[in-house]
């Protein structure tokens, strides 16, 4: 059996950070304090899938529906997004972490997109490791973003709809260019996608885990890691082709 499974790193993770709230709710504390621990998660999993090789890291920190939340919440949001874009701006730049942000970050407050803009241009020529924050983000806006995109070159006449194909189509997205979505984890026991890389997620192995997102720390993610691996995937063909081609590879 041990030829048929997978023991290789994903290029690239996305995940469903989830459950600050209740975290900091079971404390009897505020649920922005969820948010303020939560943050150190994203320190930790992002230094340790640097180190381990990982190409991509995308999370989902905020989505177009979190909007519609108390005002105290998502300006608290807001502000621990500046704290953590201001105090981790050496650290990315140190381990040659190129930062994204994909969503609608022209709905960001203006200081917010101002620096998330500056480091994201400073770290541009990075390669260590793409970390891409999905920042007002919804999967189906942004599908509705790139099919905008893809009637406007169209109307030009840039574009012949019948070359438009899931190739194409993609490279429209805001994910275009990062590794294809190898592994989704989500945390706080939920399993569903909230909107999150709907076309990316189109081969993705999920992996819901019951842990809330400021418990969840690097050994959560290297038994994740584990679980992938041991995953044969299959891409739709039949399990004795998969394992013809890890043997021929
Ligand atoms: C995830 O934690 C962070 C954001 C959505 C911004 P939640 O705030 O959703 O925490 P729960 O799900 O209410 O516990
Ligand atoms: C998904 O979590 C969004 C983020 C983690 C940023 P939510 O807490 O907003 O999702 P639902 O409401 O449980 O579906
Ligand atoms: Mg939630």
């Amino acid at each position: 059996m041990t030829e048929h499974v997978s023991r290789r790193l994903p290029r690239h993770i996305g995940i469903i950070m989830d459950g600050n709230g209740r975290w900091a709710q079971r404390q009897g504390l505020d649920r922005i304090e969820g948010h303020r621990v939560g943050a150190e998660s994203v320190r930790d999993i992002t230094r340790a899938a640097r180190e381990l090789g990982v190409e991509a890291l995308t999370l989902y920190a905020f989505s177009s529906q979190n909007w519609q939340r108390p005002v105290e919440e998502v300006m608290g949001l807001m502000q621990l997004l500046q704290d953590y874009l201001v105090g981790e701006r050496a650290e990315i730049l140190d381990n040659g972490i190129r930062l994204r942000a994909i969503g609608d970050s022209e709905k960001l407050p203006g200081t917010v997109r101002a620096t998330l803009d500056e480091l994201v241009g400073a770290s541009a020529a990075n390669r260590g490791m793409t970390l891409t924050l999905a920042l007002s983000y919804g999967g189906r806006e942004s599908i509705a973003r790139a099919v905008r995109a893809v009637a406007r070159d169209a109307a030009a006449g840039t574009l012949r709809p019948d070359d438009v194909d899931v190739d194409r189509f993609g490279g429209y997205l805001q994910t275009a260019g990062l590794p294809p979505l190898d592994l989704l984890i989500r945390t706080s026991g939920e399993q569903r996608i909230s909107n999150f890389l709907l076309w990316e997620i189109a081969y993705a192995e999920l992996i819901f885990v019951d842990a809330l997102w400021p418990e969840f720390r690097r050994a959560h993610l290297h038994a994740c890691l584990e679980q992938y691996g041991a995953r044969e995937r299959r891409f739709g063909l039949t399990s004795d082709q998969v394992a013809s081609d890890v043997e021929s590879s």
